[in-house]
């Protein structure tokens, strides 16, 4: 595949995703779905929306989803949802995509940082002293595909009557004894963003809950406040509502995600058969009983940080360094930096293997011998 880098145009043997591949791979679906909603003209807040929003809450084990325009607008939406708004405090990992903490200053409230574990999760030993009485809820992210520690936050957040949100953008399929991500707070948060474990054609987003007051709040701000019934305003809303026609698609890719997160399953065990063991190089299995991974990243962490993402490009794999400067680093947004060792340390090693359905085993192999390569080590070594 072909990528701008620099001006240059770089083919890479292994690419980081294939968009183009994943459609081929279910093309007469998707070109069914959208024939479907352009002859019939079905293009905002049709049938395609309810029956993808049936089929998520389903998948997730909620009573309700409504469908949204982000994953950003998700977090923003459950935070207003739960009344969280200025002179409240809300706990965030530091280790996250920008826009959980976002979403937490632009619904008028002070997020509150907290580092983050070896499994790239909210510290939850942390969270209690970080906690002050002006504190409203607890967001915890479940970063790559792996949840964090819901039973122990909902104790604490059982013990301070707070709020919680799950960003569970990166995780959906993803359980802890079963329960789905996305159905222990009060709302879960979703991204289809098109890289995501199911991502659309476009932004798109939404929440899961078992609240029926919440899913009525979101239903009407994602219609600018509007109940499409009534025509009666009930607040200043937004307009972020998933279109149609998106998710026509995303109910479509809903129908195999079982079994690509199956194959994402083992592209994972085929990635730690065949580095695991190499000296400063630490793979994302955490094997914690009832926990289940589904991989919507493979983040691994070199103690050589840039050197080896530098040689897996050089040599044609795509590989990707989120996050390299943490967030509360950049200076525009007026976060404190309160010391985050794990968060700084992991900063420096993360990089992202190529993950996805598109991928052969072959790809596989090859991302492994050239990571031994950088390593030193002989393929059979
Ligand atoms: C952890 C996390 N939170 C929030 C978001 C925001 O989602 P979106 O890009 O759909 O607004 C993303 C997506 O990139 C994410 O990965």
């Amino acid at each position: 595949m072909e990528y701008a880098v620099g001006g240059d145009l770089l083919t890479y043997k292994v690419p980081f995703v294939d968009p183009r591949k994943n459609y081929q791979m279910i093309k007469t679906e998707i070109d069914q779905a959208y024939f479907d909603v352009m002859t019939k003209g079905d293009l905002v807040n049709r049938g395609q929306l309810k029956s993808f929003e049936k089929n998520l809450a389903e998948f997730v084990g909620t009573k309700y989803a409504v469908g949204l325009n982000s994953g950003y607008d998700a977090l923003h939406l459950s935070l207003r949802a739960a009344g969280i708004g200025p002179g409240d405090e809300v706990i965030v990992p530091a280790h996250t995509f920008v826009a959980t903490c976002s979403a937490v200053v632009n619904a008028g409230a002070t997020p509150v940082l907290v580092d983050v574990g070896k499994d790239f999760n909210i510290d939850v030993d942390r969270i209690e002293e970080a906690i002050t009485g002006r504190t409203r809820g607890i967001l915890p992210v479940h970063l790559n595909g792996y949840m964090a520690d819901m039973p122990r936050i909902l104790e604490i957040a059982g013990r301070h009557r707070l709020a919680v949100v799950e960003d569970a953008c990166q995780s959906l399929g993803s359980s802890i004894h079963g329960k789905g991500a996305g159905s222990w707070g009060s709302t879960g948060c979703w991204s289809f963003y098109p890289f995501k474990m199911l991502g659309g054609y476009g932004d798109g987003g939404a929440i899961t809950t078992d609240d029926p007051d919440v899913a009525l709040f979101a239903t009407r701000m994602r219609y600018n406040g509007e109940d499409r019934e009534t025509g009666e305003y009930h607040g200043h809303g937004f307009t972020c509502l998933l279109d149609n026609l998106q998710a026509a698609f995303l109910d479509v890719k809903l129908r195999h995600l079982p079994s690509w997160i199956a194959r994402r399953k083992e592209i994972a065990a085929r990635y730690r058969a065949g580095l695991a063991g190499i000296p400063g190089l630490t793979l994302p299995h955490y094997d914690r009983p009832g926990f289940d991974h589904v991989y919507q990243n493979y983040v691994v962490r070199s103690a050589r940080g840039d050197a080896f993402s530098a040689y897996l490009k050089e040599n044609g794999i795509e590989v990707l360094t989120q996050f390299r400067k943490p967030y509360y680093r950049h200076e525009a947004l007026k976060l404190s930096d309160r010391g985050f060792p794990e968060t700084e340390a992991l900063s420096r090693e993360v990089c992202s293997l190529p993950m996805n359905v598109e991928i052969t085993d072959g790809d596989v192999d090859c991302v492994i011998r050239t990571v031994r390569k950088f390593y030193g080590m002989r393929a059979d070594d």
